[in-house]
This record gives C-alpha cells, sequence and structure tokens, in this order.
C-alpha cells in the first residue's frame, strides 16, 4: 500500500470517527432522512470503494482525489437528491469526463460502482429514501455510462433489483438553491436555473 492510499484510508476513517463502520448494524435501521445519516453512508461507500480492486485505482491513482474536498462534496451531492438541501452545484458529467479522459470507463466500472453503493446503503439504511438513493444512483450511473462510452447500463440484477430498471427522465428533480432561486436537475447532468417556483417538487 502506497503512501498516498494510507492517507486515504486514514482520512476516511478520521471522517467516520468509527472504528469498524458497523455500529448501526446492532440496532434499528433508519432511512436516510437527515445529512448526518447520508454522511454515514458517503463514509462507509467510500471506505469500500478506496479498497475494491477496480474502482479504487481509479480514484486513488488515477483522478487523484482528494478525499478531504470529495467527502464534503458528495454528503452536499447526497443531501440535495435526497432531502433537498441546497449546496452541491456542481458539474457531474464533466467532472467524470476528466476522469474518463484519464482512463476509460466501462461497463465492469458502473456496475462494481453501483453494487457497492447499494450494499453500502442496505447494508445501513431502509426506507423510501434509501430506495430513492439507490434508484438516484442506477439512473446516474445509467447516463454516465451512456454519455461517456455510448453505453445502454443497467443496473446488475442481483441486489435491489428494480421492476423496470432505471427510468431516464428529461428532469431528475428541483431543489431550491437560496430563498427562492430554483433549479432543475436535467437528466443530460446539467443544472439549469429556473425563473419560478418548478409545479413538481418530488416525483419519487
Ligand atoms: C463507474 C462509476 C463511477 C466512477 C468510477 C466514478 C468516479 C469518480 C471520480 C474519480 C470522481 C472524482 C473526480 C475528480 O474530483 O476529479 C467522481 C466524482 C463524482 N462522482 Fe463519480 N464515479 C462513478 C459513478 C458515479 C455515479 C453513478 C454518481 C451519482 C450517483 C457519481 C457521483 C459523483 C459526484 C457527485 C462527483 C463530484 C462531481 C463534482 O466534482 O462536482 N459518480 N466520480
Amino acid at each position: 500500500m502506497g503512501a498516498s492510499d494510507s492517507a486515504a484510508r486514514g482520512a476516511l476513517v478520521g471522517v467516520d470517527g468509527s472504528a469498524d463502520g458497523r455500529h448501526e448494524a446492532a440496532s434499528k435501521m433508519r432511512d436516510l432522512d437527515t445529512c448526518a445519516e447520508i454522511h454515514d453512508l458517503v463514509v462507509r461507500f467510500y471506505r469500500e470503494v478506496v479498497f475494491d480492486e477496480l474502482l479504487g485505482p481509479v480514484f486513488g491513482e488515477v483522478a487523484e482525489v482528494d478525499w478531504s474536498a470529495h467527502i464534503p462534496k458528495l454528503i452536499d451531492f447526497w443531501c440535495r437528491v435526497l432531502l433537498g438541501h441546497p449546496g452541491y452545484d456542481g458539474y457531474i458529467l464533466g467532472a467524470h469526463e476528466h476522469v474518463h479522459e484519464l482512463q476509460e470507463f466501462n461497463v465492469e466500472l458502473f456496475d462494481r460502482w453501483y453494487l457497492l453503493f447499494v450494499a453500502s446503503v442496505d447494508e445501513g439504511w431502509r426506507g423510501p429514501i434509501a430506495d430513492k438513493a439507490k434508484a438516484h444512483a442506477a439512473r446516474i450511473a445509467a447516463v454516465l455510462a451512456r454519455r461517456l462510452i455510448g453505453l445502454q447500463w443497467e443496473p446488475p440484477p442481483q441486489p435491489a433489483a428494480r421492476e423496470g430498471g432505471p427510468v431516464i427522465r428529461t428532469i431528475d428533480g428541483f431543489y431550491q438553491k437560496e430563498q427562492d432561486d430554483w433549479v432543475a436537475e436535467l437528466s443530460c447532468l446539467h443544472m439549469q436555473h429556473v425563473r419560478h417556483e418548478p409545479p413538481i417538487r418530488d416525483r419519487s
């Protein structure tokens, strides 16, 4: 293990603050209904990613991800997606295009990313918001696969197979950025500011 691997893994454990990350197992499963729960999910997921033989090198050697920036960004991302909190304002496709230029994405990477994400959710959380997280992950993965490598990706059937598979939508959702500033999340993964309050806030 290189020094950067050690640092990354140390950082992940440090963010979580727990030794084994399985403290929830003995207690009742909760839903992902607070940013604290989402924080725990993100940390759990990326701890798996760092140790994964397929994904670990993509985040480590290829993208040289700064975990101290990436983890808070992904917490913001999921807090926005799942709870409608403002905060994340990035461009997902652009970030992955950059990675793709360094190392091409492939179906195995998408499958592994999705399976690890679903396993991370299922190990700690149950409920409608946990389901929404898995569905959104499938949707984004499908869009990324299509846009980056022209692949009609569908979630692997084993864990949490969802009837009908991912649905590609023109607008995935809306969130309110500040007091009265609405942003639409488009299926092309761009963010589009909208002038008026959208008619539909949550279709799930
Ligand atoms: C093959 C599957 C995937 C791989 C290998 C992957 C890898 C990465 C890497 C290496 C970065 C860091 C880019 C950088 O900082 O330079 C990143 C960023 C990110 N990823 Fe992924 N990713 C995958 C799928 C997904 C999916 C399905 C989602 C959403 C559900 C997602 C959400 C994000 C977000 C929100 C960022 C931050 C983008 C920003 O900078 O604003 N990723 N990903």
